[in-house]
């Protein structure tokens, strides 16, 4: 990446404790920068399958998802991984599990890995193989509070993190691989061009019930009640060797429209101006 095109931000809700730096047009955290090795120890094979998400949009409930469907001849609701297992654990991340990336290729034919990339940082071999893409995504005020709560917990006290305050940073597309409506615009507009290569998942569809045999099951094992209350979720960590995250961080409420609890009027009609131009709008173009 060319030093030109990057620019910094010290997050003021955060009082100053998380940079981002701007990589063609996106926001991002330092973790998440070593494009060189993303795009060398990855190589996208046709019956890849990648889970695409912004942050805190139901990516650990995807995962869970895709775990299970994939694994099903494998493990059942008793025997699952998922079980021991907070399910980043299961499924490699594309900017960070360089390694496992690395080997899965060699060693196993076992098709899902994850990414928060914007469409246009992904590897050129995503870009033009036939390899599937799912994304999903959520209701940017639920997205918004459940990133301020979400990242908030390892930097500051609620005391000294206004809500107001990130509110303004997120309107500015400042957050960690933002903007939201440039994330979504992105994806969209490739699934426009190559439909058949996508699925487009939206949060709030996927807690419709269903039923039925394999799928039910499937269902319970990654709803949210019994994966917020496995011990590996109450009480372990994720990524304890470089950036310890603990997993009961991933499961906080999973209420839609919990945004109520934290927006102003004000906000409400800012957020929902915003949305329209810079999403409803751009996206009826394509
Ligand atoms: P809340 O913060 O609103 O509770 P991500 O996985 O992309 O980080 O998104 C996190 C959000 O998904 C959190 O929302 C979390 O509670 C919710 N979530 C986690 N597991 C879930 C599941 N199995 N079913 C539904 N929602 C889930």
């Amino acid at each position: 990446m060319e030093e030109a095109n990057k620019t910094q931000h010290t997050c003021n809700w955060l009082k100053g404790k998380l940079t981002l730096f701007k990589v063609q047009g996106f926001w991002n955290i330092p973790e998440f920068q070593n494009f060189e090795n993303i795009h060398e120890s990855h190589k996208a094979h046709p019956s890849d399958i990648l889970l695409c998400s912004f942050l805190k949009t139901g990516t650990t409930w995807l995962k869970a998802l895709s775990f299970a469907i994939v694994t099903r001849q494998n493990f059942d609701q008793s025997s699952s991984p998922l079980l021991k297992f907070v399910p980043h654990a299961c499924i490699p991340l594309l900017e960070k599990d360089f390694h496992q990336i690395k080997q899965k290729h060699t060693t196993s034919d076992f098709p899902l890995i994850a990414s928060h990339l914007p469409y246009s940082l992904l590897p050129e071999s995503v870009i033009s193989s036939n390899c599937k893409i799912v994304y999903i995504y959520r209701n940017i005020k639920d997205v918004m509070v459940s990133y301020y709560e979400f990242v908030r917990v390892y930097n500051v006290s609620v005391e000294d993190a206004p809500f107001e305050v990130m509110f303004d940073e997120f309107c500015e597309g400042i957050m960690a691989c933002g903007p939201y409506w440039d994330h979504i615009l992105e994806y969209w507009k490739a699934s426009q061009e190559r439909p058949e290569r996508f699925l487009f998942l939206k949060y709030e569809d996927m807690k419709w019930d269903t039923e039925g045999g394999v799928v039910e099951n499937i269902i319970k094992l990654c709803s949210f009640e019994n994966l917020k209350n496995l011990q590996v979720n109450k009480s372990g960590k994720h990524r304890a060797d470089v950036f310890p995250i603990e997993n009961r961080l991933y499961f906080r409420k999973a209420e839609d429209g919990d945004w109520e609890n934290y927006f102003t009027e004000e906000m409400k009609e800012k957020i929902d101006n915003l949305i329209d131009q810079k999403l409803v709008q751009r996206a009826s173009h394509f």
